[in-house]
């Protein structure tokens, strides 16, 4: 499925919208619709079940978006998380210098070149615009990603605060608090979901790359040696977590990375087979004790953790496991997407995982004239138990359409049977089979079907 397609299907049924789109939209921005933030939160409640809920020793925390300004420059970002840009001279197009190689050679060498380098060759090969097709570029200039703010009423430099860049030192800065208020013991973990914020100047794909998203991070807190291990252990815990979700297996791939982030020892994306290529979803990062010990370096609060076996006091490893939610809601979205033809027709339909789904039932009542009273009645009682909607607009092929289309699992014909023997029809969104049951069934029968 094409992009732009993808596009629309989300802005015509809900799930995504352009970002202040009345004022002609702010780039790289998307806000999510009634169904897109069911389907989001769904995401969540899944991530939270099999990280925080099964594992033992794993905690959840949400700390501030709004962190000390000490913090970003104990973690590095502010002297290097940064872009190199370059300016178009001719057309004053502005474009990452590093991308600008990858594009024309096809390959990650622009990875591997340092500023001077990529300039020169930038003009060697003489790469031309992808604007204007002119070759006269700036030299490269860094460019922080980070958003930064002020604190206070006056805007001088003194009072400059960041959005953070990443969820993972909201983690980091509340070890020792968490180690303590749950007697936690090493090896544990320490998760969160939140937004980020990062000034990205690179095209986004959708929701693949924006400037405010979400991430679900998760740090395990071990001791040097266990580290590789424990390593391992995520890259494919996250890998059947997506599988979980519904990606399939022939989409997703690991990618080792070769140049590593300053913090990293090994590090590895798992990427999915987007309509525009691979596209990183998830990375592991074996951090070290690097940002611990950069915390009690800057803070000069000691980040040591005492093993009461051995009694032993160290500065714990950190395994990084994150997720971008907003990237696993769009794999998610071209994985469920079909447009399927059937003998007379076609239909649209979101193949969700039922546990996902953002609607898990609809109730149809066969003629609004005759069957909405009992439908209603059947309506209040389900929507106790699970999102449930309600549609008697148009005729029942058409809704049960609209049901397939949005991914509800199932929809739930009233009819005649239903005041007379207190039976309903259910029909399944995948294989659209039928099957009836009696009303008092129906509950326990979706939940075994919903759970994850
Ligand atoms: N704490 C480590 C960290 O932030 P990252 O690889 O820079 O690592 C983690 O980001 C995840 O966040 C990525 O795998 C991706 O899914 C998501 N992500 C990063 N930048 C993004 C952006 N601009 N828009 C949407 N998602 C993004």
């Amino acid at each position: 499925m094409e992009m732009e397609k993808m596009v629309n299907f989300c802005k015509n049924y809900g799930f995504i919208f352009q970002g202040s789109e009345i004022y002609g939209g702010l780039a790289n921005t998307w806000d999510y619709g009634p169904l897109g933030s069911r389907l989001k939160n769904n995401v969540k409640d899944a991530w939270r079940k099999r990280f925080i809920q099964e594992r033992k020793n794993a905690y959840e925390v949400d700390a501030d978006i709004l962190m000390h300004k000490k913090v970003w420059e104990a973690s590095g970002h502010v002297s290097s998380f940064s872009d190199p840009l370059i300016d178009c001279k001719e057309c004053k197009m502005r474009v990452r210098a590093d991308n600008l190689v990858n594009d024309f050679t096809n390959s990650s060498v622009g990875d591997t070149l340092n500023e001077k380098d990529l300039i020169k060759y930038i003009r060697d090969n003489k790469i031309p615009c992808p604007k204007c097709g002119k070759t006269n570029f700036t030299d490269v200039r860094q460019f922080n990603l980070m958003f930064e703010t002020y604190r206070g009423v006056t805007n001088d430099s003194k009072s400059v605060i960041y959005l953070r860049p990443e969820n993972a030192q909201g983690e980091y800065v509340n070890f020792l608090n968490v180690q303590r208020s749950m007697r936690a013991k090493i090896p544990f973990s320490i998760g969160q979901i939140g937004k980020a914020f990062r000034n990205e100047i690179t095209p986004g794909n959708f929701t693949f790359r924006t400037i405010e998203f979400e991430q679900m991070e998760y740090q395990t807190f071990c001791k040097e040696g266990t580290d590789s291990e424990i390593y391992n252990y995520f890259k494919e815990y996250g890998k059947k977590f997506f599988m979980d979700l519904g990606l399939k297996e022939e989409h997703l791939r690991f990618h080792d990375h070769e140049k590593l982030a300053h913090y990293a020892k090994e590090a590895c994306d798992i990427e999915y087979k987007f309509p525009f290529g691979w596209g990183e979803i998830n990375g592991t990062h074996n951090r070290t004790n690097f940002d611990l010990s950069n915390h009690q370096e800057y803070s000069k609060v000691k980040q040591e953790y005492l093993d009461s076996d051995t009694n032993e006091k160290f500065v714990p490893y950190v395994i990084e496991s994150t997720y971008g939610l907003d990237r696993t809601v769009l794999a998610l979205l071209f994985e469920a997407y079909e447009e399927q033809k059937l003998e007379n027709d076609t239909r649209e339909v979101l193949h969700l995982t039922p546990y996902l789904a953002p609607y898990k039932v609809c109730v149809l009542p066969l003629i609004k004239k005759y069957h909405s009273d009992k439908a209603n009645e059947i309506f209040e009682m389900l929507k106790k138990e699970f999102m449930t909607t309600y549609d008697d607009t148009g005729s029942i092929g058409k809704r049960y359409r609209r049901s397939d289309a949005i991914g509800t699992p199932y929809a739930i014909t009233i009819d005649d049977d239903t005041i007379n023997n207190g039976t309903v029809t259910i029909r399944d969104r995948d294989t659209m089979e039928q099957v009836k049951m009696s009303i008092d069934e129906v509950i326990s029968y979706v939940n075994e079907k919903i759970k994850f």
